[in-house]
């Protein structure tokens, strides 16, 4: 419950301020402050397209460093900056592909990240020691103007804590951060509900280190060969993307798509019942009454991969406000957004 309220019509809650904005008709006013905060060092939550971000200006090494204490992020997981002018990129990054510039021209602002040659003068803190820095023009309305008023590139990762799926509301936020955040832009739910494809450009062929809201195909589309995330090698090269993410508390099993799927499912909740635990099945639109006397939710249609990645994040977090055991997850098809959503899925389930 909030505190107080303030001038702004701002809820004090905790030591966190939390701000309201409509994204479609931006108070400047709110924003400004909290770029102030930010140039000054402090934590700001804000939305973009993707999910939520935990932002500090990213020349500040004591304010970064609290992001990783705060997320209990390990320090050898670099963050991404986002930025509000293409220009910027010159400034961060060096020996630029002319493809770089393409994905960028096409993508920007969205959720598409580069991983391109650090320029000097970003903080060791913001790439974990790494030669490369990853950069990304956001295309949420305040996420660009905090920027711009902060007059600084902000790094950011996910705003919930290390593990656990990341922020698509305001309210995850609160949930994971509340009372260690200096402000949390409230802009509502974020738009595509998954994270931003990475793409490490410093090596050919190109490599997607993690698959996001920008497809694999919209990728090659513009740079032909690209490979995807594979080998252990790579596990070094971005590791946030590790197993144990995106999970819920709960046990996630994940019955992926195939001959005898649903029955599968079915098999697995009777059995789990029977054991007295408490069951959440997460389910597409067209198979979700094969679960009478179950809770279920639902991720969208099977054709319809835009609205189960909108959902996927916040079915996992509101199964865990319900305190449900067992998670059975219904696998969908990797056209479109379901590369990503499976590949968020395998990894909560330890694929
Ligand atoms: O959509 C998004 O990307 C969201 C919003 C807030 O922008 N951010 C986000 O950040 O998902 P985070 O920190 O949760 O994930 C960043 C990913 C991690 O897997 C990290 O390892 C990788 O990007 N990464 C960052 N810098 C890198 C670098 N220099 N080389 C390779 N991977 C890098
Ligand atoms: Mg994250």
């Amino acid at each position: 419950m909030p505190d107080s309220s303030g001038f702004l019509g701002e809820k004090r809650m905790r030591n966190n301020v939390i701000f309201k904005i409509n994204p479609e008709k931006i108070d400047s006013k709110k924003i400004k402050i909290a770029a102030r905060s930010i140039r000054q060092g402090k934590l700001v939550a804000f939305p973009t397209e993707t999910v939520y971000g935990l932002g500090s200006d990213v020349f500040n090494a004591r304010a970064v460093l609290k992001i990783f204490k705060i997320k209990g992020r390990p320090g050898n997981d670099p963050l991404i900056v986002h930025i509000s002018e293409k220009e910027t990129l010159f400034n961060l990054a060096k020996e630029i592909p002319e493809e770089a510039m393409k994905l960028i021209d096409e993508f920007w602002p969205g959720p598409l990240t580069v991983v391109l040659k650090k320029s000097n003068i970003v903080p060791d803190i913001v790439t974990a020691g790494l030669d490369t820095v990853a950069i990304r023009m956001p295309k949420n309305s305040i996420a660009l103007n905090l920027i711009k008023f902060a007059g600084t590139p902000v790094a950011a990762p996910s705003a919930n804590l290390f593990g656990r799926p990341s922020p698509t509301c305001a309210q995850h936020v609160i949930d994971d951060l509340t009372g260690k955040v200096d402000i949390i832009l409230d802009g509502g739910r974020t738009e595509i509900g998954l994270e931003s494809t990475v793409v490490d450009m410093t090596r050919r062929p190109f490599r997607i280190l993690r698959p996001g809201g920008i497809t694999m195909k919209e990728i090659r589309r513009l740079l032909g060969k690209v490979e995807l995330n594979s080998d252990e090698s790579d596990i070094i090269r971005s590791p946030g993307v590790l197993p144990h993410h995106y999970s819920p508390k709960a046990k996630l099993l994940l019955v992926e798509k195939g001959n005898g799927q649903i029955n599968e499912m079915k098999r697995l909740a009777l059995n789990f019942k029977k054991q007295g635990k408490n069951i959440g099945i997460m389910v597409t639109s067209e198979n979700q009454n094969k679960f009478n006397g179950f809770k279920i939710q639902v991720i969208g249609s099977i054709n319809d991969s835009r609205t189960c990645a909108f959902n996927l994040f916040s079915i996992l977090r509101s199964f865990d406000k319900e305190k449900v055991d067992v998670i059975i997850a219904e696998g969908i098809g990797l056209r479109g957004l379901g590369l990503t959503i499976m590949d968020r899925l395998r990894k909560a389930s330890n694929f």
